[in-house]
């Protein structure tokens, strides 16, 4: 059955998305020393609003210099030159009637030291991923505990990279907190052992993330967007529930909901897959603890996957089946038959190729 829900507007302070579906963050891996992502990269993002998506996420964008890098290629916002590059793009993506949102991200114990400027890994603890990095092939380093400065260092970079997303006109800030990187290595005691102040109870490891949101909502000027992105799952050592069980999800979703944020942003693998044991999927068990905004991700591809969830959630955003598929928003209006696209298939993201 279709509803009209999916291409129903929906309102998010004073922002209107047109409907209800919007573009994932996508690291591309494209920008060169600038920093800047390739030309055909951000068309693309600006092209994704012209043909019918409500809101734009862009990809992860590297907050420091020393060591929140996590992949070649990936961009930043800290010079000017950086902040201009992306004006065009979000004026592009405003003309086309849609919203613009940078994810900001610290890739944490996924680093790569290499090719960070200060060949640092830092984590909240000296634990690195069980599996090697699957794109140099050897282990992931120890990392570095992170002391009290290096945290209030890295909370300004997520600050100063705000500012930056800001002077570029961006509507709103995402924070990953999601898929294994900083934050989130902060949030799981699988990544964090932490005796201090921000290890331990649930409500102790969220105090990184807490402040990090704080610190960049002191930078948004009061109209402008926050999102925080949560998962259960992490990039390396995919299989590991990184919350022990639905409780203790629900009780950072509660915490972190104390805070200065517009929406959640949940993300799957596949969107209704049972969670933690129980017969609810991450969005049912987000709305649990929240009365916050949810949008939802993992395995939408086609109209009858898009109105199925959002049955739990109030937005729902496709990788890479958008990626693959300049005219998806238009497809999924006609309800043509679309294929799941393989995850192998999503690897030209990181080519030279451009994507249509
Ligand atoms: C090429 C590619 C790059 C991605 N980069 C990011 C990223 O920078 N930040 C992020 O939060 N998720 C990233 N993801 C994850 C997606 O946003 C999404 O959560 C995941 O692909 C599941 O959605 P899908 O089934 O619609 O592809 C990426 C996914 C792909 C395919």
């Amino acid at each position: 059955m279709t509803t009209d829900k999916l291409f129903s507007p929906y309102k998010l302070k004073s922002h209107t998305f047109k409907n209800r579906i919007g573009v994932a963050p996508m690291t591309r891996m494209s920008s060169s020393e600038d920093g800047i992502p390739r030309r055909d990269v951000l068309d693309f993002l600006v092209r994704r609003a012209r043909n019918g998506a409500a809101i734009v996420y862009t990809e992860a964008i590297v907050t420091d210099y020393e060591s929140a890098q996590g992949y070649p290629g990936q961009s930043r916002i800290l010079t000017q030159r950086q902040i201009d590059a992306w004006k065009p793009v979000v004026q592009g993506i405003k003309a086309a009637g849609a919203v613009a949102v940078m994810q900001l991200f610290h890739c944490g114990r996924m680093a790569w030291p290499e090719i960070n400027p200060a060949r640092r890994v830092i984590a909240p603890s000296p634990i690195s991923p069980r599996q090697a990095n699957p794109m140099t092939g050897k282990p992931y380093p120890l990392p570095d505990e992170m002391s009290l400065f290096d945290i209030r260092h890295v909370i300004r970079g997520f600050a100063e990279s705000a500012a930056g997303a800001v002077e570029a006109g961006f509507d709103g800030i995402e924070i990953h907190g999601a898929h294994g990187y900083l934050i989130c290595n902060f949030l799981s005691a699988y990544s964090n052992q932490r005796h201090d102040a921000y290890g331990g109870t649930v409500e102790k490891r969220c105090r990184f993330a807490r402040e990090v949101i704080q610190a960049v909502k002191a930078r948004l000027p009061a109209d402008r967007l926050l999102t925080f992105r949560i998962s259960n799952w992490g990039v390396a050592d995919p299989d590991v529930s990184l919350f022990v069980d639905q409780d203790e999800y629900r009780q950072a979703v509660r915490i972190l909901s104390r805070e200065p944020i517009d929406a959640l942003s949940v993300s799957t693998y596949s969107y209704s897959d049972r969670a933690f044991g129980t017969q609810r999927n991450m969005a049912q068990l987000t709305r649990e603890a929240t009365d916050l905004p949810i949008m939802i991700c993992g395995k939408i591809y086609d109209r009858r996957s898009a109105e199925d969830a959002l049955q739990d959630a109030d937005i729902v955003l496709s990788a890479k089946a958008i990626l693959l598929n300049p005219d998806w928003v238009a497809d999924v209006r006609e309800g043509k038959a679309l294929a799941l696209p393989a995850s192998e298939e999503a690897n030209v993201a990181y080519t030279q190729t451009p994507l249509p």
